[in-house]
């Protein structure tokens, strides 16, 4: 049986007083005996998620690392810096990442090998735009995705990167993809994953992202393929995020 994971994009939003009061209803909410949960905040408050959730069994990771190890890059951040504050994952290749600031398929894949290769859990986002949606593509765009990670690391380090599938069009707009649409895309990329090992695609989780609220989560959470939801405005309420992990573990 896959755990369900639900974790919090908070992207470039918070501070110091409203991360805290966050973290404390977090701490105090969710059952992490039950579902794994993961804050992902802006890289300069990693150590007060650090020290906020710290026994809690929330785990925390970082929205963008650059792949290599050190050195004059300016304004990046390196895995092991991520490390060096106890953090266990990484965001990859969300679409604000792969739009805004041109990252390749070929980018995303080798931050992928460089933070299996420092031990953190790289969580691969892939998904389509509307325009890609509305010309039948999705398929094609969210295996060619996937395709690009698999080239570099292989099948078998899908047994440790959790997938969310986020469709572009559905981030941010309240427009969450229906249970059906998002089952059907989490099942074309399970099955993409059986074609190289059925056993690490059973293992694999593959989250949903986009518009999750507590009111769509657990119909979303109840779909065979889905193995929970990456949070973005919903993740800054504490209310509504408390009750999405609620969800997931009720399922
Ligand atoms: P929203 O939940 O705000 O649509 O954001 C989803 C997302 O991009 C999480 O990474």
């Amino acid at each position: 049986m896959r755990r369900k994971l639900v974790a919090a994009n908070w992207k470039m939003n918070g501070d110091k007083a409203a991360n805290s009061a966050l973290l404390t209803a977090f701490v105090q909410g969710i059952d992490t005996a039950a579902v794994d949960a993961v804050v992902f905040p802006p890289a300069v408050y990693l150590d007060q998620v650090a020290s906020a959730v710290a026994g809690s069994g929330i785990r925390y990771g970082i929205q963008n690392v650059h792949s290599a190890e050190k050195g004059a890059y300016t304004g990046e951040i390196s895995l092991g810096m991520v490390k060096d504050f106890g953090a266990d994952y990484v965001l990859v290749g969300h679409s604000e990442r792969r739009e805004l600031f041109a990252e390749s398929d070929s980018v995303v894949a080798g931050k992928v090998q460089a933070a299996l290769a420092a031990g953190v859990v790289p969580m691969l986002c892939v998904g389509e735009t509307l325009a890609e949606r509305e010309a039948d593509q999705t398929e094609a765009v969210v295996g060619r995705q996937l395709q690009a990670v698999l080239d570099i690391v292989g099948i078998d380090a899908f047994a440790t990167i959790v997938i969310a599938y986020e469709p572009v069009w559905a981030i941010g707009t309240g427009k969450t993809a229906s249970p059906e649409q998002a089952q059907a895309v989490h099942a074309f990329i399970r099955g993409l994953l059986a074609q190289a090992s059925e056993s690490v695609a059973g293992k694999c989780q593959v989250l949903y992202g986009g518009s999750v609220k507590a009111s769509s989560a657990q119909e979303l959470f109840q779909q065979p393929d889905i193995d929970g939801g990456l949070v973005g405005g919903a993740s800054l309420l504490a209310d509504e995020f408390v009750a999405i992990c609620q969800a997931a573990k009720g399922v």
